[in-house]
């Protein structure tokens, strides 16, 4: 067993990573001991995560004193709402949910943002634990504290900064994870890889040629250990800040992420697999402005490549993609911020003004050919 500390500047309360195998088992001792006092506990997670593990997870919280409940939501991006949200405050309050009892988030990034978000605005804030079950959640969506639900007039517009009071990451549950969300996740933690530099890269790049179960919790730690160390530096993602280690280098990839997300209605990509095309859009455009060496761009087709396959580009018009670019949430006073690439581990923010409609387009074509 691991434990990464993450250390707040700002408002937040400090927190730690337990990263081990098999620890699931262990949950009530670690969340008596995280948490510091035996209350009640909501549990939210969805109905096909709940099935595979909730009892065991109840069962432990229980012997460990806290009285459980739970809200199960249904399976889905799609019910990431305010809808769903209302239910499970509902279901909080109706268990009688007080200031000084917490929520456990058990399940991937979905499960995650929402309970992170009913958590953060329940009596104005209440305690919760992560119990990531994705990789993707593992290594990205449950350390950092953004929370939020979709609305119909954006994905995540509604949300919170609120960090949990603990994460504790399990890498057995991962053996029921379907393959393409394996996929997914490996995406984002070939993001981490690209913005951290070529020793991350390379252990990535080890583990894809063998996949050996050790080598991947160690892996975990250092993508969940990157990550910390961004989002301490800069917990609540300054708008002013523009250097190489502002919270915003985290976007990297995302910028065409979601505009495919949102060109195909969010129902044809996961997430991570669209920020896997993401990364090498944010390649290509850095070497046709002459920032990134052409080896460095095949390095990344390689990477991607062997994280798994991505859904094909064939039918995706770059015209809608190009409107979708307009009302990202990346946009500061009203100019497209893009991360680019220099190299390994020196991430660029520039502003969009200076690349060519033509240039996007290029970019696209190419990463079409993956
Ligand atoms: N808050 C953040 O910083 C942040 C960062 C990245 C992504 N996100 C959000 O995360 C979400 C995507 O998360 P995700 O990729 O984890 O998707 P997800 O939560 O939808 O999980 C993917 C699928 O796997 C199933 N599942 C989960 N754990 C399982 C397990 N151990 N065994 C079998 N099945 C399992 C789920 O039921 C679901 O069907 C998006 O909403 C995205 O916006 C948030
Ligand atoms: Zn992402």
């Amino acid at each position: 067993m691991r434990e990464i500390k993450i250390k707040f500047a700002e408002r937040s309360s400090d927190y730690a990573i337990a990263i081990g195998g098999g620890r699931i088992s262990g949950v009530g001792v670690w969340a008596a001991a995280t948490l510091g006092n035996i209350g009640k506990v909501v549990v939210i997670s969805n109905t096909t995560v709940f099935k595979l593990y909730g009892d065991e997870v109840e069962r432990s919280l229980n012997s460990s004193g806290f009285k459980t409940s739970r809200f199960l939501m249904q399976d889905g991006e799609e019910f990431k709402t305010l809808a769903t949200a209302t239910k499970a405050l509902k279901a909080m309050s109706t268990v009688g949910l007080e200031r000084t009892d917490a929520v456990v988030a058990l399940g991937g990034g979905v499960v995650g943002d929402l309970a992170g978000f009913v958590s953060s605005i329940y009596l104005r804030g209440v305690r919760f634990l992560q119990i990531p079950t994705t990789l993707l959640a593992m290594v990205d969506s449950s350390v950092g504290g953004k929370t939020g639900v979709n609305a119909a007039f954006g994905k995540n517009t509604i949300g919170s900064f609120h960090q949990p009071a603990g994460v504790l990451v399990d890498t057995t549950v991962l053996s029921t994870l379907a393959e393409r969300e394996m996929t997914a996740g490996l995406c984002e933690m070939v993001k981490h890889a690209v913005l951290s530099g070529p020793k991350l890269m390379n252990e990535t790049r080890l583990w894809l040629a063998d996949r050996e179960d050790t080598l991947l919790r160690r892996l975990i730690a250092a993508n969940i250990l990157f990550k910390a160390k961004i989002v301490a530096g800069d917990e609540f993602e300054s708008t002013s800040r523009t250097d190489a280690r502002s919270r915003k280098i985290l976007n990297f990839g995302h910028t065409l992420a979601h505009a495919l997300e949102k060109a195909t209605n969010y129902s044809y990509f996961r997430h991570g697999e669209a920020v896997g095309y993401g990364v090498l859009y944010a390649a290509e455009l850095s070497k046709s402005l002459a920032f990134l060496d052409k080896n460095d761009v095949k390095l990344l087709y390689d990477v991607v490549h062997r994280g798994g396959p991505l859904p094909s580009l064939a039918n995706i018009d770059f015209d809608s993609v190009f409107e979708a670019f307009r009302s990202d949430k990346k946009n500061v006073a009203g100019s497209l911020q893009m991360i680019l690439l220099k190299g390994l581990g020196r991430p660029i923010i520039v502003s969009s003004d200076g690349i060519s409609r033509r240039q996007h387009e290029a970019a696209f074509k190419r990463i079409d050919k993956f």
